[in-house]
């Protein structure tokens, strides 16, 4: 059996969070091209180099170097017998019909629910600001919504937690703006192939994750899913 979910919604919406803890709950493996994209520009890889002007501005990365670094993800046999959990991708119409062609023909698979985790700009604002993320295993912290047992350490790993480069006042700035720019389409795009669902990402970390289970858990009546 396999499941791919995507999470729409803006910087600070949550939506690594909630595919993180959809993950371990699922043991479906996680993409996050936020994540691949700082770890190549951290590895000062080709795509990287290319990359990392566009994520430091907070501008999207060319459609045809994402879309070929995650086609490549795609690949590993990780995601061939579970499918993933997509986190960040796709951000265009371009890129939705990518990864559409994608699943098809490197996984001969198609996406199951697109979440679409609605937050207002007041508290997405507050969220980045106090963000801050475990080096070992990506789990994110807010300083005050959602903080570690101990002060900037990890729960699950004791790292020291740090702070995204492009978490910066007029980053996070653009980033919203590109964000709100690209959304509204998207969002059309996969309500009229009848694949959105809306989820309200104001609620508590738990709540958003309840929501999201059993939204799954109503479409898990269908044989092929069966969630504990
Ligand atoms: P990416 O890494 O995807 O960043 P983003 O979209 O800006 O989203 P964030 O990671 O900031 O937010 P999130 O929704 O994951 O929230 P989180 O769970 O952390 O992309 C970074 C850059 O890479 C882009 O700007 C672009 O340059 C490039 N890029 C990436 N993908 C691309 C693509 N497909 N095409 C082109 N370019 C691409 O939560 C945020 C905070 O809130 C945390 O502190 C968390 O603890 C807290 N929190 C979460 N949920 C709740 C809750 N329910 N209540 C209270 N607090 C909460
Ligand atoms: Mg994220």
């Amino acid at each position: 059996m396999y499941l791919n979910l995507i999470f729409l919604g803006a910087p600070g919406a949550g939506k690594g969070t909630q595919a993180k803890l959809l993950s371990e709950k699922l043991g479906i493996p996680t993409i996050s091209s936020g994540e691949i994209l700082r770890d190549n520009i951290c590895r000062r890889t080709r795509l990287g180099l290319e990359a990392q002007d566009f994520v430091e501005r907070g501008e999207l990365v060319p459609d045809d170097l994402v879309v070929s670094m995650i086609t490549s993800v795609l690949r590993l046999p990780a995601y061939q017998q579970n499918g993933a959990l997509l986190d960040g991708f796709p951000r265009s119409i371009e890129q939705a019909k990518a990864l559409t062609l994608a699943l098809k023909t490197v996984l001969n698979q198609e996406i199951y629910r697109v979440f679409y985790i609605k937050v207002g700009k007041g508290e997405l604002a507050q969220r980045l600001s106090g963000r801050s993320i475990c080096p070992v295993c990506n789990t994110t912290y807010h300083d005050t919504k959602n903080p570690p047992l101990v002060t900037q350490r990890c729960n699950k790993e004791g790292a020291t937690l740090y702070r995204r480069s492009d978490d910066t006042y007029a980053t996070t700035l653009n980033r919203l703006q590109v964000y709100f720019n690209h959304i509204i389409p998207l969002v059309d795009y996969y309500d009229r192939k009848g694949l959105l669902e809306i989820i309200n990402g104001e609620q508590s970390v738990e709540k958003v994750n309840s929501e999201i289970y059993q939204k799954l858990g109503e479409m898990a009546r269908t044989p092929q899913l069966s969630l504990a």
